[in-house]
């Protein structure tokens, strides 16, 4: 059933981001996980461009293969860019499971996991990698009911896509863009405590607040 789905099925249109969870293996066969936004071409094939610094990077090159989770689940997003935000700074190993078709595995909690194999890689911009992968297989989990619309999650996870950037900012010394985007993220933080009070969402955004406290503290004691 799941070879038939077409990426189209689960609102993949080209031209559009979409932001997903990439799961690779690592050399010593470390599954690892870490929010990347992918696209489609005209042939339906996925498009992911990672940084070539991260260690998605260097396990999809390596193992040539990756699986695309979709998830709108914040908590994933958080726990997979952050790894220091887990036990022992890792992802928790009950998280993955291995693939059918390809050597990456793919998350147990999301809903649509996408098996991938890599065609073809090149460059693009400064620093990021253009990677070209085939479809094998689509696993869409099948949830019994829709979700009710709660401003929320959607605010936690642009707070931690602003968090990403503005550490990267940070560290190029655009103080200016920083701030712009934590403006942004204490408007969500605001938010989230007005319509999820006291949630595990108020917690990640008083987090991101405070990591950026420390990136702003170590930079300043350089
Ligand atoms: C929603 C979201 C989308 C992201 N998209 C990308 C991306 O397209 N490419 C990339 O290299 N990093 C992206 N990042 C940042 C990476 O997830 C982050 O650098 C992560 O730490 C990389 O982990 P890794 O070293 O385990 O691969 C994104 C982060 C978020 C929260």
């Amino acid at each position: 059933m799941s070879t038939m789905r077409s990426l189209s099925d689960f609102g993949f249109i080209k031209n559009r981001v979409f932001e997903a969870i990439v799961s690779t293996y690592g050399a010593d066969g470390m599954p690892n996980a870490a929010p990347m936004g992918v696209m489609i071409d005209d042939t339906h094939q996925l498009i992911i461009r990672p940084y070539t610094k991260s260690q998605t990077y260097r396990n999809v090159l390596l193992r040539g293969c990756a699986v695309v989770n979709l998830t709108s689940n914040p908590m994933i997003y958080y726990k997979t860019v952050f790894k220091d935000a887990n036990p022992d700074s890792k992802i928790p190993f009950e998280w993955f499971e291995r693939s059918h078709l390809v050597d990456a595995p793919k998350l147990k909690i999301v809903d649509v996991c996408i098996e991938a194999k890599m065609i073809k890689v090149e460059d693009f911009e400064k620093d990021r990698a253009r990677v070209l992968c085939k479809v094998e297989k689509i696993d869409p989990i099948v949830r019994t009911y829709p979700r009710a619309y709660c401003r929320a999650p959607f605010a936690v996870i642009e707070s931690i896509i602003h968090a990403t950037r503005i550490k990267v900012f940070l560290s190029n010394d655009k103080k200016e863009k920083a701030e712009e985007l934590i403006d942004l993220i204490k408007h969500y933080d605001a938010l989230t405590r007005r319509v999820a009070p006291d949630s595990a969402y108020t917690k990640i955004i008083a987090d991101i607040l405070l990591r950026i406290e420390a990136w702003k503290a170590r930079l300043k004691s350089e």
